[in-house]
């Protein structure tokens, strides 16, 4: 290279941009820890990046849970992570709440992801579209205390209010893209990505057939 410039500038590019992502390095592993069990590398693990507000996510929700629950803790642990998608206008703020509740009593956070599972349609973008976000936000505190009792009502508002919980939702959405995450559901076993394929969930069956070979070739390899 003739121009001395252009290394010296893409040097300075590099170290921005490992000062930039070394700035969002959270102080604790991303994710929803399921059920409690130590998440470890002792065992098979299982990450998940949800969207609460997309359908797919939902529905590959049951039989996932269903899998995990089959083995022990000491054979199988579980990540949920949100990966709120752009074009679904409440996943944002549906995410945040989790984020919101995981910080007051991880133990409730995965309640909370079963009710936006299951009363979903309400949070799509079509039911609040004429609503403020105002609006929109009073809804979803109002969804979480009531699923959750509502003395964790005025915690989960001011949850809203405060912006770590902002940056905490936000750091996981970029862990997400950093992992190459681009849709949801999306998952990694043992951190290695699952094929996303549309057009066929993973089952009950399938999720036994990834994880079965794994748990007995375990010391193996
Ligand atoms: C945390 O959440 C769990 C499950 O919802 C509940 O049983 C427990 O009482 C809660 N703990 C506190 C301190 O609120
Ligand atoms: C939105 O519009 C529907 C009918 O178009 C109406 O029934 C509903 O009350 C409206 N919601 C709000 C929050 O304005
Ligand atoms: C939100 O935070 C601001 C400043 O941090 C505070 O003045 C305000 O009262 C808070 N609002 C609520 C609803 O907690
Ligand atoms: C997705 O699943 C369909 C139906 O079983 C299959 O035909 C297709 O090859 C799969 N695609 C990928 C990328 O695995």
């Amino acid at each position: 290279m003739s121009n001395p410039t252009i290394p010296l500038t893409f040097l300075l590019i590099l170290t921005y941009s490992a000062l930039l992502s070394q700035s969002i390095i959270p102080s604790r592993y991303d994710g929803f820890v399921y059920r409690k069990r130590a998440a470890s590398t002792a065992t098979v693990l299982i990450e998940a990046f949800y969207d609460p507000v997309c359908p797919d996510s939902r529905d590959s929700w049951p039989p996932l849970k269903q899998a995990v629950d089959h083995y022990g803790p000491t054979v199988v642990s579980l990540i949920v992570h949100t990966f709120p998608l752009p074009y679904h206008d409440n996943a944002f703020i549906t995410s945040r709440a989790l984020h919101i509740v995981n910080e007051l009593n991880a133990s409730a956070t995965y309640h909370l992801l079963n009710a936006f599972f299951k009363h979903q349609e309400r949070f799509y973008s079509e039911q609040t579209l004429n609503m403020s976000r105002e609006a929109v936000l009073d809804k979803v505190i109002n969804f979480a205390s009531s699923t959750l009792g509502n003395s964790m009502q005025s915690a989960i508002k001011s949850g809203f209010n405060d912006s770590a919980t902002g940056t905490k939702t936000r750091v996981s959405f970029k862990y997400g893209c950093s992992r190459g995450v681009f849709g949801t559901p999306f998952f990694f076993v043992n951190g290695f990505s699952i094929p996303f394929n549309d057009s066929e969930p993973i089952n009950y069956n399938g999720w036994r057939n990834i994880i079965d070979p794994l748990t007995t070739k375990q010391r193996n390899i």
